[in-house]
């Protein structure tokens, strides 16, 4: 099950899906299997030797194979903080509860902790990809990446670059915010030279806590080493406001990060809540990334971003649980909330356009996800030359928080005929799963075609 086009869910029943030692899909067989696996493998390739399966024929349509979640915006250091934001709001929570849990990282052996489960419990809910943002810590965000590759999630590792922030908690200069980033890319690069699996990110925070130099050298740093970069954009009315008067020049927040060249086809730009029309073209232009995060907007009452807004005009967008601004790890909860905060924007503009699916709903955590990463030829969906890097979900295993009826049941031969009946009973099963579903639904999980969790 996949969802290789905006709005469009993909169901393959019985498929077969080779995958080689590399963790690449070398072919998918749809339709009956006329022969053996074996000589159905060999018949796309006659070279390949030491065959494995693994055979995952399951009971009706209660198990799936999904890609797995790509988180595009999530702060780990944050993790302890999950559901803790009483009745803040952006500048109060983040004094009252951010930076304090974030400052406690400095100890490595708290880092060690947060950070193992946060990996840990992400995977667990079936994310496969995070890009993280860890603190300013070098020790702490190192062993951020250390974790994320022992575990064997994806993961973009990113150290807070704050320059000019309040005393407490700050680089102590432009010098030493050069410095710990480079120390953190270069210990990144030490475990995974190649990043098959961990890649830094440049993470300038905001623009009034990165300094207009500092903005400037992470630009030419991801020029240079073609690395991605992160930052929040437009989150509340009052943040733009502040923003824009420490920088007369600019028009828009957007234009800031432009004119130091932080916008590019990698910068994922967290929120856009307060977009006005010439920041969305300016986005645009630059092609760069949109992180929709409607669960920590809520929380942190910030606002509701035009989420259809953004992407009919062409936007790569995915979503982001923002913990602990979000209260949840989950993308599949993620997922839930950009569709309800969807219909929050419909019944203010009374246009049923402004709803998203559920469908668009997972394409955004999978699929666009991937775009915003800019690994959409790697993962997001199944497709030959793509990673096997998925989720197995089990809606009928022991616990599971979704109820099932047998008259919801699709059977194999009426999906394999493609009757609408069976089709529309299995999109029932998948709207069950994103309003009901758990981590207790997801049994297995794969990166890079390795089977890094297996709860059974
Ligand atoms: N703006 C600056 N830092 C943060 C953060 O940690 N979370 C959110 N939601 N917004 C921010
Ligand atoms: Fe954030």
């Amino acid at each position: 099950v996949h969802t290789p086009k905006l709005g469009d869910l993909e169901v393959i029943p019985n498929a077969r899906i080779g995958v080689d030692s590399r963790g690449i899909i070398t072919y998918i067989g749809t339709g009956p299997l006329l022969t053996t696996i074996e000589s159905e493998a060999r018949s796309y390739n006659p070279a390949v030797q030491n065959i494995k399966i693994v055979d995952m024929t399951t009971s009706g349509f209660k198990k799936f194979f999904i890609p797995g979640f790509i988180d595009t915006h999530i702060h780990a250091p944050q993790f302890p903080n999950c559901g803790v934001f009483g009745s803040s709001t952006l500048f109060s929570w983040l004094t009252k509860y951010t930076y304090p849990v974030e400052m406690a990282l400095e100890d490595s052996i708290k880092a060690k902790d947060v950070y193992d489960r946060v990996v840990q419990k992400t995977l667990s809910n079936g994310t496969t990809f995070c890009a993280y943002y860890a603190t300013i810590h070098t020790t702490a965000t190192n062993i951020l990446a250390d974790c994320a590759f022992k575990h064997g999630q994806r993961a973009y590792i990113g150290r807070s670059c704050m320059d000019c922030a309040k005393k407490e908690y700050t680089d102590h200069g432009l010098r030493d915010g050069i410095q710990s980033t480079k120390t953190v890319i270069e210990h990144v690069k030490s475990i995974d030279p190649h990043y098959t699996l961990i890649k830094p990110i440049l993470s300038p925070r905001n623009a009034n806590k990165c300094s207009p130099d500092f903005m400037l050298w992470l630009a030419k740093q991801s020029c240079e080493q073609s690395l991605p970069i992160q930052a929040h954009l437009s989150e509340t009315e009052d943040e733009v406001e502040q923003i824009l008067k420490m920088f007369p020049r600019c028009k828009t927040y957007s234009e800031i990060y432009d004119s130091h060249k932080l916008l590019t086809e990698n910068t994922i730009l967290g929120h856009c809540i307060f977009l006005s029309n010439e920041d969305l073209k300016l986005i645009n232009e630059r092609k760069s990334s949109v992180s929709h995060c409607p669960t920590s907007n809520s929380c942190l009452t910030s606002g509701e971003a035009r989420l259809r807004w953004i992407i009919d005009s062409g936007s790569k967008v995915g979503l982001g649980t923002d913990v602990s601004g979000g209260f949840s790890p989950s993308m599949l909860t993620t997922a839930r909330h950009a569709v309800l905060v969807s219909r929050h924007v419909a019944m203010k503009t009374k246009s049923d356009h402004d709803k998203i699916s559920v469908n668009e709903s997972l394409y955004l955590a999978t699929l666009g996800g991937a775009k915003v990463m800019g690994m959409e030829q790697e993962v997001g969906s199944f497709a030959v030359g793509k990673k096997w890097e998925c989720q197995l979900i089990d809606l009928d295993t022991e616990g599971s928080p979704v109820d099932l009826f047998d008259f919801l049941n699709p059977s194999v031969e009426g999906l394999l005929s493609g009757d609408p009946l069976h089709c529309s009973r299995f999109q029932d099963l998948i709207d069950k799963w994103v309003f009901n579903g758990d981590d207790r639904n997801v049994r297995k999980v794969y990166v890079n075609g390795r089977c890094v969790l297996d709860k059974d």
